[in-house]
C-alpha cells in the first residue's frame, strides 16, 4: 500500500522542531510500523540524507524503549507497544502523523527520541528492596496470598514505557509510579523500605514536573500492559498511611 507519514523532525533539544512529510509506496501489511520506519531511514540514508532518530531495543513489547504517538495515540491505534503495531492497523492512502512523546518531563534528544530519565530518578527514589537475594528461597516459608501474587504480578509487568505520561492531559506518571509501588509493596520482601519508598518515588514524581491525577484515565486506555486506575488508589492509600505514620 502507499501511505504518507509527516514525522516530527528536531535536530537537537534546542532546534525548533516541524513535521516533514514523506511519501512510501509498496508498504507490506505485515511489516510492524518500526520496521516500516527502518525501510525509510534506509531511503533516507542511501539519498543522504539524515535518518529519522527513533528508539527501541526489543521489538517484543517488553523493554519499555519504543514509543511513538502515531496520529496523536501514545502507541498508535491498537493497544499494544509501538513495536508489536503493524502496518495492518492502516489503510492504503493514510497519512500518519508521528511525534514524540509529548511531556516537558521527557525532552527531546533527536527526532522522536525523548529522554525518559525522569523515570529512573523516580526508580531511584525507592524502587528497590534491601531483602538479601541468593539463591530462590523455598516457596513455602513465605507465604504470599494468592490475589497479593496475582496484584504485584500484575503491577510489574508495567514496562517504563511512558505512555501512561504521554497520554494524561495532565502530563502525570502516577500509573508508572503506581505500578512500581504496587509490585514491590504487596509482597513481603517490600515491606522494610513501604513507607520511605511511597514517600520518595513521590517526591521524586512531583520534582520531575510531572502533573496531578486527576483520575481522568487516558494512563490506562494507553497503557500496553494494562496496569488499571486502581493502582493509583493504592498509591494514594499507602501515601497516605506513610504520611500519617509520619505525623505520629
Ligand atoms: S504504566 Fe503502562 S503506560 Fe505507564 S510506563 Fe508502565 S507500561 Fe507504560
Ligand atoms: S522495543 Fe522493546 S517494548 Fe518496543
Amino acid at each position: 500500500m502507499k501511505i504518507t507519514v509527516r514525522v516530527w523532525r528536531q535536530a537537537n533539544p534546542s532546534a525548533e522542531g516541524k513535521m516533514v512529510a514523506y511519501d512510501l509506496d509498496h508498504v507490506s501489511e505485515h511489516m510492524s510500523f518500526l520496521e516500516m520506519l527502518d525501510v525509510l531511514n534506509e531511503r533516507l540514508t542511501l539519498e543522504g540524507e539524515e535518518p529519522i532518530a527513533f528508539d527501541s531495543d526489543c521489538r517484543e513489547g517488553i523493554c519499555g524503549m519504543c514509543g511513538l504517538v502515531i496520529n496523536g495515540l501514545a502507541h498508535g491505534p491498537e493497544r499494544t507497544t509501538t513495536c508489536q503495531l503493524h502496518m495492518r492497523s492502516f489503510k492504503d492512502g493514510d497519512v500518519i502523523d508521528i511525534e514524540p512523546w509529548r511531556s516537558s518531563s521527557f525532552p527531546v534528544v533527536k527526532d522522536l527520541v525523548v529522554d525518559r530519565g525522569a523515570f529512573d530518578r523516580i526508580i531511584a527514589a525507592g524502587g528497590y528492596i534491601s531483602a538479601p537475594t541468593g539463591s530462590a528461597p523455598e516457596a513455602n516459608n513465605l507465604p504470599v496470598p494468592k490475589a497479593d501474587a496475582d496484584h504485584a504480578f500484575e503491577a510489574a509487568t508495567c514496562i517504563g514505557c511512558g505512555a501512561c505520561v504521554a497520554a494524561c492531559p495532565n502530563g502525570s506518571a502516577m500509573l508508572f509510579t503506581a505500578a512500581k509501588i504496587t509490585h514491590l509493596g504487596l509482597l513481603p520482601q517490600g515491606q522494610p523500605e513501604r513507607t520511605s519508598r511511597v514517600i520518595g518515588m513521590v517526591e521524586q514524581h512531583d520534582a520531575e514536573g510531572f502533573g496531578n491525577c486527576t483520575n481522568i484515565g487516558e494512563c490506562t486506555a494507553a497503557c500496553p500492559k494494562g496496569i488499571p486506575l486502581d493502582t493509583i488508589s493504592r498509591l494514594n492509600r499507602d501515601l497516605l498511611g506513610a504520611l500519617a505514620k509520619g505525623k505520629a
